[in-house]
């Protein structure tokens, strides 16, 4: 009988093409060409009472099973294809690189380690050479050979973290209380001509305040060569200090005391504030002091075995922190080493 070939040939092209089907559009036009109301299926199915009553039995339960398989394969289908859409854009949502992407923050340079930079690049265009020592220090490096004997009033400037506290004199190890200890070592090692510049850490034992930490940063310069004098300490001084603070800010020297220099002098500028006329923050002096500084003590050039007669040198030592609290307006020491990232990620 034509009509049930006709049926199984189009049951059978119907199964294949729906093989083939990869999403539900195509699934939608299968279905309305294989179970659409124009659809052959249907219209043989619509057009049965024409035919004699025992052909209309044939074809109907065979346009009938047809019909189920269909609907039954479209469904089995859909749910296919409807589960793989929903894996897909799952999956497409995990690897979106249209997606705008969670900011990533860079970090950036220590406000300190900034100013440390800073100052150790002015030095080295003056010809200065940057060296580095240790933290843990001999007693001799910190004092002793820095003409501050056992005993010396001298060291009571110094409050001292001591690591071997059972052991007394040159044995004895502690956490540098200056940067000056460098002098000797780089002392002992060159000869003449020496320009060079120590930026470090230093410590000592005392109550933290507003202005105060137990560990801080110095950097320390020296210069020995034949003819050096207070003219070179006094003009290379003058040219940082208004590198840093501006080039018509005001440099003041006096006389200070520290055992490995002679004559000894204390650095201040202008105040930044009130530019000299007085203000809180210079304690109504008009000045803010920021170096310790002087001539290399014949001393301590001899204890080397460099000959004082020949040679004559200068030393300064510079406390870093007090640079930025003063060109920022930092009111805290602490802030620097508390962490806080609202307050490093403003420099
Ligand atoms: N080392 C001294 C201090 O920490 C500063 C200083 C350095 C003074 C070099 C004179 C020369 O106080």
């Amino acid at each position: 009988m034509q009509i049930i070939s006709d049926l199984e040939i189009l049951g059978h092209k119907a199964h294949t093409e729906l093989e083939q089907i990869s999403n539900l559009e195509q699934l939608e036009s299968w279905r309305v060409g294989y179970l659409g109301k124009k659809s052959k299926l249907i219209s043989i199915l619509r057009s049965l009472s024409k035919l004699e009553i025992e052909e209309r039995i044939k074809v109907g339960s065979q346009a009938n099973q047809l019909k189920k398989a269909l609907e039954l394969s479209l469904e089995n289908k859909r749910n296919l294809l409807e589960e793989a859409t929903i894996a897909y854009s799952t999956e497409q949502k995990a690897i979106d690189v249209t997606l705008p992407g969670y900011p990533i923050s860079t970090g950036r340079l220590h406000p300190i380690t900034q100013m440390l930079k800073n100052i150790c690049e002015i030095f080295q265009n003056m010809g200065f050479q940057v060296v580095e020592g240790p933290d843990v220090e001999w007693d001799h490096y910190n004092f002793d050979a820095l003409n501050i004997p056992q005993d010396h009033p001298a060291r009571d400037m110094f409050d001292t973290f001591w690591i071997d506290s059972n052991k007394a004199g040159k044995d004895a190890r502690l956490l540098r209380t200056h940067t000056s200890p460098m002098q000797i070592r780089v002392m002992e090692k060159e000869q003449p001509p020496i320009r060079v510049i120590v930026p470090g850490r230093t410590y000592r034992y005392e109550a933290t305040d507003a202005t105060h930490e137990s560990m801080f940063y110095q950097v320390e310069g020296l210069a020995v060569d034949k003819n050096i004098t207070m003219t070179d300490l006094k003009g290379t001084l003058l040219e940082f200090c208004q590198l840093i603070f501006g080039k018509d800010r005001k440099v003041r020297f006096r006389c200070d005391y520290f055992p490995f220099v002679e004559p000894g002098a204390e650095v201040a500028i202008e105040c930044l504030a009130c530019h000299g006329s007085g203000c809180r923050l210079c304690g109504y002096s008009g000045w803010l002091e920021i170096l310790g500084a002087g001539m290399v003590h014949p001393e301590v050039l001899r204890r080397v075995n460099i000959d004082p007669d020949i040679y004559s040198g200068f030393a300064f030592g510079l406390g870093v922190e007090r640079v930025p609290m003063l060109l920022s307006g930092i009111e805290d020491i602490r802030l620097f080493y508390g962490n806080d990232l609202r307050f490093l990620k403003q420099f």
